[in-house]
């Protein structure tokens, strides 16, 4: 007799922040909507609000071994890997090793977000435009200050190694550059990941991130997306992690992106560099690529590769995700070649506004040293539907609206209260046919949500509005 096969699609996510909450939330809904046979969603580390909205499990994470041994244990069919970190330490080639399905790149493709140096070396080759550059360690710093001295200002200095997307400065006086990049050569200000220092031509211009998913052998596009890198209205104040993010399927205002600009980026920039990794690595590339570019005058220039979706890139694209998700990582995970058709997007906009707390990222030092220790209890204030009394139910009715929903990173929840930690704790997700739409969707979202201390830019997506 033929034993019966059970599904149980059991599913782990490395990485607690917004970006993963926001997998975990549209794999969630579309359970709801039965486009995935989805059984269980885990997290490691732990997401607290995750945990209560989601009910997600939090899975333990010490090791690499140690993640094994819980990935047999809960019978996890599909890793999918949301940080840079984890794919630098080779977790993806070691799940691999024991035959474990993994959405996200090899180590080897990881060298790309992981080393500046080594990024502008590989598409250099490629003659991907991107900035003009040198590389520079403590011992050429007399050639780097000469070579500063040459540059037009503002000067761009660059960490080589991870910074959390903070290891870029640009200055305004040349006295100002040297003096930094002494103390980054000297590993005074990064660490060791600023002992090897980018100095680049600087580039005026406009950003896009743009995402592309690969399997492989070959890759697709996502909608573009605007992040809001910094930390005041206008596009002032200190560079962060990101202040908010926008996308739309079709009303991606045609100044800031079109076909003939598609096409560019593609011919430039993603299929040279694709095609230069399938050939280079046993895998292909398997994941997906997010390049971001500034755009000069049409013409598109590459800043920087990373292995991973962008934090709050992801959190606007995944509500766009007409396709069952689950399956399409799946198929990527497993390096399937894929009919284009297959990623169907919503033909829809959203926009995301993330909330953090007063003192984030007051200079680059702060930030890379914050510790949490700055609790401050979420508040309800204005229902969003009359009906309803409680925060909890408010999220979770959002988690079934289609105008919006919230997404949490950093967050804890105490005595079955939640409570926003320091840093960006909090987002808010609009959604709509349009991005005025979605972003008044967003703003509705944020209103109503209240805690110490609380922080938002009031401008998010104006480059398109
Ligand atoms: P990156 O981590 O290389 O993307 O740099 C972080 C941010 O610094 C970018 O999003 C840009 O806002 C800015 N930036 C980086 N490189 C340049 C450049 N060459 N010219 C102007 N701005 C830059
Ligand atoms: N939003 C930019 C990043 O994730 O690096």
């Amino acid at each position: 007799m033929e034993s019966k096969v059970v599904s149980m699609k059991n599913v782990l996510i490395i990485g607690n922040g917004g970006r993963e909450y926001a997998i975990a939330l549209t794999l969630y809904q579309q359970k709801l909507e039965k486009k995935n046979d989805l059984d269980e969603i885990y997290f490691a580390p732990e997401n607290a609000a995750a945990t209560k909205f989601l009910n997600a499990k939090a899975l333990s994470y010490k090791d690499f071994n140690e993640l094994y041994e819980n990935i047999q244990k809960h019978r996890i069919y599909l890793v999918i890997i949301g940080p840079e970190a984890p794919i630098v330490a080779g977790l993806s080639d070691f799940l691999w090793a024991k035959n474990i399905l993994v959405f996200a790149p090899s180590r080897a493709n990881a060298e790309l977000e992981n080393s500046k140096v080594f990024m502008k070396s590989f598409v250099s080759d490629l003659g991907v435009p991107t900035a003009k550059y040198k590389k520079f360690t403590l011992d050429s710093i007399h050639e780097a200050d000469k070579f500063i001295e040459s540059l037009k200002l503002p000067i761009v200095l660059k960490a080589s190694g991870l910074c959390g997307g903070k290891g870029v400065l640009i200055l305004d006086s040349k006295d100002e550059a040297r003096a930094k990049l002494e103390s980054m050569l000297r590993g005074e200000l990064f660490g060791e990941a600023g002992r090897e220092v980018v100095i680049e031509e600087y580039l005026q211009g406009y950003e896009l991130s743009i995402f592309a998913l690969s399997n492989g052998v070959d890759y697709t596009l996502l909608p573009p997306c605007q992040d809001h890198k910094r930390l005041l209205d206008g596009d002032k104040g200190v560079n962060t992690g990101g202040m908010g993010a926008y996308t739309s399927h079709s009303h991606f205002p045609a100044r800031l992106y079109d076909a003939a600009l598609e096409q560019k980026i593609k011919d430039r920039i993603l299929t040279p560099t694709f095609k230069a990794l399938y050939a280079a690595d046993g895998r292909g590339y398997q994941g997906v690529l997010f390049a971001g570019l500034m755009i000069v005058n049409g013409e598109p220039y590459l800043l920087e590769f990373n292995v991973r979706f962008g934090d709050p890139e992801c959190e606007v694209l995944m509500p766009l995700f007409e396709s069952s998700l689950l399956e399409l990582l799946e198929s990527y995970a497993r390096g399937v070649s894929l009919d284009k058709s297959s990623v169907k997007i919503k033909n829809k906009s959203a926009v995301c506004v993330v909330m953090s707390s007063a003192d984030y990222a007051l200079d680059s030092k702060s930030a890379l040293a914050f510790k949490g220790d700055y609790p401050a209890l979420v508040s309800f204030k204005t229902p969003l539907d009359s009906n309803l009394t409680s925060i909890d139910s408010a999220i979770l009715d959002s988690i079934e609206s289609n105008l919006g929903h919230y997404i949490f990173a950093n967050v804890s929840v105490k005595n079955n209260e939640i409570y926003a930690n320091s840093g960006r704790s909090i987002l808010a997700v609009g959604l709509g046919d349009t991005i005025t739409e979605a972003r008044n969707n967003a703003y509705k979202l944020v209103e109503n949500i209240d805690f110490k201390g609380k922080h938002y830019r009031k401008d998010i997506a104006y480059q398109a509005i």
